[in-house]
């Protein structure tokens, strides 16, 4: 009996950030001083739940979840999974971004099958990317080429990219943020069904204060309390309300004014 391989469980991880601080060295030519982006960022996201990361733009939310994917090395404390940490590109992790970054030369089914995990027999991962592309409503367009798909549908096949590796952590950049505000609503709630089907842990980074609310158990608001300078963690709100959720709620409207106010925005 040989155990699964980690990178095909779909068991949902913990994820902990303690004391995530990140400082990029000064621009050549630039000042001196390391720009310090984030600063002391703790919070854990809990196995199968949705965590939600707001702030305005520029003060490190990608870069926060690019800490937990293991593309860029936090500069203090650090990211663990499931008590372990993250110290390169984690296998336990797929990424999805705002743009679909698929191959253009290559089919739908050809781009989703690049995130099966190494080492699966064909005949599996054949049948795994059929599935999810079920999963994604794109089983018609399969052989089709990205310029020939719309763009909801190019973000459809990035998703099912990300999830094809039953990762434990799906860490979502902004990934609607490009698509018309229909496409957007759809989205979200294609989201919300793959995670009743697979409840794995999601970071969900997003500038879109409604649908934070709509989609996540949490919602972590980064901000710089001063107004400059490294940006760390204002306030942690839990959404704490079944889905699916009504778009209307009457407490989702009032978590959103309180947010909104939170984030500097006129009401
Ligand atoms: N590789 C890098 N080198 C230098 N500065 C960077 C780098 N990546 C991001 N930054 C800076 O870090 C800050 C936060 O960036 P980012 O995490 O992309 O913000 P957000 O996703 O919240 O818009 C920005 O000021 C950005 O210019
Ligand atoms: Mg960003």
């Amino acid at each position: 009996m040989s155990a699964a391989p980690a990178a095909t469980s779909t068991t949902a991880a913990e994820v902990d950030f303690r004391g995530v601080g990140k400082a990029f060295p000064a621009a050549r030519g630039g000042g001196s001083e390391p720009v310090r982006v984030l600063e002391d960022v703790t919070f854990t996201a809990r196995p199968g739940e949705i965590v939600a990361v707001v702030g305005p733009s520029g003060c490190g939310k990608s870069t926060l979840l690019r800490a937990a994917a293991g593309l860029g090395r936090a500069t203090t404390g650090g990211v663990g999974i499931d008590g372990s940490p993250v110290r390169g590109i984690d296998p336990r992790c797929a990424v999805a971004f705002q743009e679909p970054r698929l191959l253009p030369w290559r089919s739908v089914s050809a781009n989703v099958s690049l995130g099966l995990p190494r080492g699966l027999p064909r005949a599996a991962g054949r049948q795994r990317v059929s599935e999810l592309l079920e999963l994604v409503g794109l089983a018609g367009h399969a052989g089709h080429r990205p310029a020939e798909i719309s763009g909801g549908m190019a973000q459809r096949a990035s998703l099912a990219r990300a999830l094809a590796r039953n990762p434990r952590v799906l860490l979502l950049d902004e990934p609607f943020g490009a698509l018309d505000a229909l496409t957007r609503l759809r989205m979200q709630d294609l989201l919300l069904d793959i995670h009743v089907q697979d409840p794995t842990t999601v970071l969900l980074v997003t500038h879109d204060v409604e649908e934070a609310l709509y989609l996540s158990d949490r919602v972590v608001v980064l901000g710089r309390p001063e107004g400059t300078g490294p940006a760390g963690i204002a306030e942690i709100l839990d959404v704490d309300l079944p889905r699916p959720r009504s778009r209307e709620d009457a407490a989702l409207a009032r978590m959103r004014g309180h947010l909104l106010g939170l984030l500097g925005v006129e009401r």
